[in-house]
């Protein structure tokens, strides 16, 4: 199958895209978070189709993106306050709430769960095409599974080419990381994936939020997805935490070290201010791949170029990974969740 990809879409050029969407064909499509491999998320071979383009264990549930808060009405069998309440304040968002489904959401969307995960996006291309579909549209992101998300039609097409018939370019994707998954209790909120709505935000205003204890101890994850290996470089990885000045020597002993064999490059995930410290110490980052994100202690730039500084290393054929982590606030829980599947629990706080 010849792979298109749609650059700058008109309206003419949705219509198409959403046409084929509704007729069961995969699009690659464009959010706010990362890219997503959507199909009719009421259509069972459609979505068969994406477990099979992506090799996705078929437990693993979907979230249905839908362009409005109404548009959830015939999905679910009911809405919680607490849910309209986070729906009005962060939708179009990277917020996916799981509720009860009805009859009409097939079990293939949801894993076989009785709740679905809904989320509406807050980019514009996305949000049009989802109007145009005119049904609900299941997407995970639109990479093969266990590897780096893709945050621009590039990086899509890398994993996706000859897989499906069109990606929908919409330039890079803002946040980076995908969408903070949560479930709504009464007065309470679960968080099962962290992203960038984070904990303090969704306080503003939910009483009591709390993280699926999954996400810090052995426990089974309530969001199924989060028990797979994820978001893997092709090469290691070790992330350090800690100010500049700890981090450069601790990062100087590591190189150093006989852990590592010394052929061949290594990648750097830095900010100005690690690269700076690595310059004083005297060690040469020229001849490796380094990726400055911005700086020291910024997890929203963090965020923004983490996956693809990992498919940059896996072009470049690094044969390490060497990463500089953020504190567990904000945003930063997102990225360090990531972080921790990236590196395989490699990371050393300092
Ligand atoms: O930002 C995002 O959410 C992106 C873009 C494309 O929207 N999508 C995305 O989808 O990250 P995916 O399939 O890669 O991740 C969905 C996560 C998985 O961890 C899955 O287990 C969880 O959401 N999930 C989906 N439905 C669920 C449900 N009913 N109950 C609990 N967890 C659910
Ligand atoms: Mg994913």
């Amino acid at each position: 199958m010849e792979t298109k990809i749609i650059r700058n879409p008109s309206d003419a050029d949705l219509s198409i895209v959403a046409e084929a969407l509704r007729n069961g064909e995969l699009v690659a499509i464009p959010t706010e978070t990362v890219y997503g491999l959507g199909a009719n998320g009421l259509d069972v071979e459609a979505m068969d189709k994406i477990y099979a383009a992506k090799g996705r264990p078929s437990d693993n549930p979907l979230i249905l993106h839908v362009p409005s808060i109404e548009s959830i009405w015939p999905l679910v069998k009911a809405v919680p306050e607490t849910a309209m309440k986070l729906m009005t304040v962060f939708w179009p968002g990277s917020l996916t709430i799981t509720l009860e489904k009805s009859d009409l959401v097939p079990y293939r969307a949801t894993g076989g769960l009785e709740r679905v995960a809904l989320r509406c996006p807050d980019h514009e291309v996305g949000r049009r095409l989802l109007e145009l579909a005119g049904v609900p549209i299941a997407a995970p992101s639109a990479n093969i599974s266990g590897r780096p998300s893709p945050t621009t039609a590039e990086a899509v097409f890398r994993d996706m080419n000859g897989r499906i018939p069109y990606i929908v370019d919409a330039g890079p994707s803002n946040v980076g990381v995908e969408s903070t998954v949560v479930e709504v209790h009464d007065d309470a909120v679960i968080i099962l994936r962290p992203g960038s709505i984070t904990k303090e935000m969704l306080e503003t205003v939910v009483s009591t939020v709390t993280y699926d204890k999954a996400l810090s101890t052995d426990t089974k994850p309530k969001a199924p997805g989060m028990k797979y290996k994820h978001y893997a470089p092709d090469a290691p990885m070790k992330t350090f935490v800690g100010s500049p000045k700890d981090m450069a020597l601790a990062i100087m002993d590591y190189v150093r070290s006989g852990d590592m064999d010394q052929g061949g490059k290594i990648g750097f995930l830095l900010s100005y201010e690690v690269q700076e410290e690595l310059g004083q110490l005297g060690y040469p980052l020229d001849k490796q791949s380094v990726h400055i994100f911005g700086h020291h202690g910024d997890g929203l730039s963090l965020a923004h170029d983490f996956y693809r500084s990992l498919i940059a290393f896996n072009e470049d054929k690094v044969h390490y990974i060497i990463a500089e982590g953020v504190p567990l606030e904000g945003i930063g829980v997102a990225v360090m969740n990531r972080m921790e599947k990236a590196t395989n629990g490699d990371i050393v706080y300092l």
